[in-house]
C-alpha cells in the first residue's frame, strides 16, 4: 500500500520510527562517548551504526519510490517550506552519517566489526597500541564530515520534534496520529 493524505502505509510509519528512534540513539551515544572518551561504546555505536544504514538504504529508496508525503491539511507556504528542508536535511544527513562513520573507522585503522564479525580489520602497533591509518587524511576528513553532520542532524531532529509537537497540540490536526497510524 501506497501512503495517501489520509493514511500512512504500514512500511513507512515501520521504517520512520525504527530509523528515526535509532538515529536519536546513536546520536546520543555518539556524543556522550567522544565527549567523555567512553570507548567501551565505540563497538556497539558502530555495530548498530552499520546495520542500521541498511534500514537506511530501504527507507530513502521507499520513500522516493513513493514519494514525498501530502500535508494532512493547507499550510501556510513558509511552514510548508520549512518542513520541506528538515526532511531534506534529515534525509541527506541519515546516509552521510553511517557512510562516514565507517570510512573514518576504517581509514583510521581501528577496523570496523559488527557485533564482533569483522568487516574492516582494525590495524594496532603491538608497541604503542595506537591504530596505524590506512589513509590518515581520509579519516580525518570523514571524522570531521561525521562531527558536522552529526550536529546538524541534532540541531535538525529538534526542530523536526518542535514541529511535530506544535503541529499535534497548537494546530491539533491529524500529522502526528497519521505517523503513528491512529488516524
Ligand atoms: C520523537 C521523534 C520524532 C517524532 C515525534 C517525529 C514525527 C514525525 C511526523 C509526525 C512526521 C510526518 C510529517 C508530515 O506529515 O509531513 C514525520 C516525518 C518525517 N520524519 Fe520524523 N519524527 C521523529 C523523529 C525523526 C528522526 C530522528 C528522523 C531522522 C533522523 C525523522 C525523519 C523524518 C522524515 C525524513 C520525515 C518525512 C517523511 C518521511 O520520509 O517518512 N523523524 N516525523
Ligand atoms: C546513522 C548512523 C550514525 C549516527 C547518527 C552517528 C552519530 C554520531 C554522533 C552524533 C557522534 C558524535 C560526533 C562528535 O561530537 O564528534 C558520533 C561519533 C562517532 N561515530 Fe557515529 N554515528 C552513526 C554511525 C556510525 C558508524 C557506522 C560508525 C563506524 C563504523 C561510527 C563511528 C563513530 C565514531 C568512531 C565516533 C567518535 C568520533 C570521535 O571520537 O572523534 N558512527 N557518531
Amino acid at each position: 500500500m501506497r501512503d495517501t493524505k489520509e493514511k500512512l502505509s504500514n512500511l513507512t510509519i515501520f521504517l520512520h520510527w525504527v530509523v528515526g528512534l535509532t538515529i536519536i540513539a546513536l546520536a546520543t551515544v555518539g556524543v556522550y562517548m567522544s565527549e567523555n572518551e567512553a570507548f567501551e561504546f565505540y563497538p556497539i555505536h558502530k555495530s548498530i551504526g552499520v546495520l542500521i544504514f541498511v534500514v537506511i538504504v530501504v527507507r530513502v529508496y521507499w520513500r522516493f519510490v513513493n514519494g514525498w508525503l501530502q500535508p494532512v491539511t493547507e499550510y501556510k507556504a513558509i511552514e510548508h517550506n520549512l518542513a520541506k528542508i528538515i526532511h531534506w536535511v534529515l534525509i541527506i544527513a541519515m546516509i552521510i552519517m553511517p557512510i562516514s562513520g565507517f570510512i573514518m573507522s576504517g581509514a583510521g585503522g581501528y577496523g570496523v566489526s559488527v557485533f564482533g564479525l569483522e568487516i574492516i580489520a582494525a590495524q594496532f602497533d603491538p608497541i604503542t597500541k595506537e591504530a596505524i591509518p590506512h589513509n590518515a587524511q581520509l579519516s580525518g576528513f570523514m571524522r570531521e564530515t561525521h562531527e558536522i553532520a552529526g550536529w546538524t542532524i541534532i540541531v535538525a531532529i529538534g526542530l523536526h520534534i518542535a514541529g511535530a509537537i506544535k503541529h499535534h497540540f497548537i494546530d491539533k490536526d491529524n500529522t502526528l496520529r497519521r505517523m503513528l497510524g491512529k488516524n
